[in-house]
């Protein structure tokens, strides 16, 4: 069983100050890694985003998904940027007693040029397969013809997902799960047009453009996923479905 968890960058930073972290809401997010049913040696893969970490740096230097940067001191400072952060997630869980791991993508994956994205995921199994919990996050990368550009954590989700033999994938947002026009939580999503109406349309490249990019990213996985608030973090480690389940036309149930 392995479980590939994401938590977003505005659960465990404070969005509003740059590279803040939420001291409370990590702590809370690593004890229910803890306390939760999966086992976090093994058997879980952590995600993180970027809060005010990434995105600060990447805002200001006009870095994003599509516009890209050949300036390599650029990026260094969005990518050092997130390693203070996954410094702070591996602490925040290592106190905890979580045999937790960086995995940093800069180093382990790259855009083509039609921007599919190669991750080399030998060193998040092998780390599962000796008992450790390897710890990714959303970063900048190496992208065919335009230098460098942002990978966000939903896309290594999403790649994670498709290359080693995840069983069950979740979103910890900080909302608790896709809402529909009436801001009720829409309990499955089989199709975008489901949701097309309240989530907005995205344009579908757009893959750090709030939940319509993160439903379309979450529609093409072979494997359901759960999108859910921190409040529900604990349950979906436990086994529940929280949230909305996100399951599209290449799942098998
Ligand atoms: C963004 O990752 C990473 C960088 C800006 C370097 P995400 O797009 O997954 O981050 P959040 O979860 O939205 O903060």
């Amino acid at each position: 069983m392995t479980t590939v968890l994401k938590l977003g960058g505005s659960v465990i930073t404070d969005k509003s100050a740059p590279e803040t972290v939420d001291a409370d809401a990590l702590a809370a997010a690593a004890t229910a890694v803890t306390a939760g049913a999966t086992d976090p040696a093994g058997e879980l893969v952590v995600v993180h985003g970027g809060g005010s970490f990434g995105h600060h740096h990447a805002a200001e230097h006009g870095v994003s998904a599509t516009e890209g940067t050949d300036d390599a001191a650029t990026v260094r400072e969005i990518h050092d940027a997130m390693g203070r952060l996954n410094a702070a997630v591996l602490d925040a869980l290592g106190e905890r007693g979580v045999p937790a791991l960086p995995v940093r993508p800069l180093s382990a994956a790259a855009r083509d040029e039609d921007s599919t994205l190669t991750l080399a995921t030998t060193a998040v199994e092998r780390q599962l397969g000796e008992g450790f919990c390897p710890v990714l996050h959303g970063d900048v990368v190496v992208h065919e013809g335009a230098g460098a550009t942002i990978l966000s954590g939903d896309e290594i989700v999403a790649a994670l997902a498709r290359s080693l033999s995840v069983d069950r994938v979740g979103l910890c947002s900080t909302v608790p799960g896709v809402l529909d026009a009436d801001g009720d939580v829409v309990e499955r999503v089989e199709r975008f047009a489901d949701v097309a109406e309240a989530v907005g349309a995205s344009d579908a490249t757009d893959v750090t453009g709030g939940m319509a990019g993160k439903v379309r990213t979450l529609l093409d996985l072979p494997v359901p996923a759960s999108v859910f608030g921190s409040a529900a973090l604990r349950g979906f480690l436990d086994g529940d479905r929280p949230g909305t389940l996100v399951a599209g036309p290449n799942v098998e149930e």
